[in-house]
């Protein structure tokens, strides 16, 4: 998929991953990026900073009516990069139901009904989807583990919708972020990764049609022991990410 000529939506672009990712698709030629956001008003200096390519739509993932507002108002769009997220602290049993309940509603229901409502669209013009996911939806997540189970539900959903949609040539690529310089991660003691790399990488993989990207240094290191550690990633995640966080905060410092 080339993004050059295309129009794509972002879902979250007011801060964080999702305005790298706004800024780094006009960068690469989208002609237009539909800008998602719980409240547009948000985005009018980052409108003016890059001109009238970039166009806030009200968004807020979870909302059925924002979902068929934006599936009506953006019936142009060719690609989906499903960004927003929802990462609350806290041990499993320590997270109540009601916030258990809408970490999911935005990282699996909200981004897999939106992805049924742009689905024609997509569809019709051999589009395709970006998921942002995260290495906790692959290994383990120890401080926010409500968030990983949600981030490898949407792992499951986003390979199913790659298989169900390849026959009408919508590509899907899901890539597995590590810690970004965010304020989702504001709390987080160790090493990021800037937002704009990746913003670059997942771009770059995707348009490769890659299934899978793992687009930071953190998130190569966490590949390579799956590979190569696979028995330890099933058996004790939590232990193998403590060494692999130690590694990283080691070359870090090298
Ligand atoms: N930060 C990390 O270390 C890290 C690591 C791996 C993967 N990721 C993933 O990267 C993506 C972006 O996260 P980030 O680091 O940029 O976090 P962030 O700075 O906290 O930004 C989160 C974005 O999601 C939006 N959002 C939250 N709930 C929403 C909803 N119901 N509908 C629409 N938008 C909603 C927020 O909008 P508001 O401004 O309205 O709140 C904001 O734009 C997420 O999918 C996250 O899981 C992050």
């Amino acid at each position: 998929m080339q993004i050059t000529g295309r129009t794509v939506l972002v879902t979250g672009a007011n801060r964080g991953l999702g305005l790298a990712l706004a800024e780094a698709l006009l960068a690469r030629g989208a002609v237009k990026v539909y800008a998602g956001a719980r409240d547009p008003a948000t985005l009018g200096p980052v409108r003016q900073r890059l001109g009238e390519r970039l166009v806030p739509v009200r968004l807020d993932v979870t909302s059925p009516d924002d979902r068929r507002a934006v599936a009506e108002a953006c019936a142009d769009v060719d690609a989906l990069v499903s960004n927003a997220g929802l990462a609350p602290a806290g041990r499993v049993l320590d997270t109540d139901e009601a916030l258990c309940r809408e970490t999911f509603e935005v990282n699996v229901f909200g981004p897999l009904e939106l992805v049924r409502a742009l689905a024609p669209a997509l569809r019709s013009r051999s589009g395709a989807v970006l998921f942002i996911n995260s290495l906790a939806g692959l290994v383990v997540s120890r401080s926010s583990p409500v968030y990983g189970a949600s981030k490898a539900a949407q792992r499951m959903l986003a390979m199913a919708l790659r298989e169900q949609l390849a026959a009408d040539g919508v590509v899907v690529t899901t890539s597995h972020a590590g810690f970004l310089d965010t304020e989702m991660a504001k709390d987080v003691p160790y090493p990021k990764a800037s937002p704009e790399q990746v913003a670059e990488r997942s771009l770059a993989a995707w348009e490769a049609e890659q299934a899978v990207v793992f687009p930071d240094r953190f998130a190569e290191m966490v590949e390579r022991a799956l590979l190569t550690r696979a028995r330890e990633a099933l058996d004790e995640p939590q232990r193998l990410m403590t060494s692999l966080v130690a590694a990283l905060e080691r070359e870090a410092r090298a």
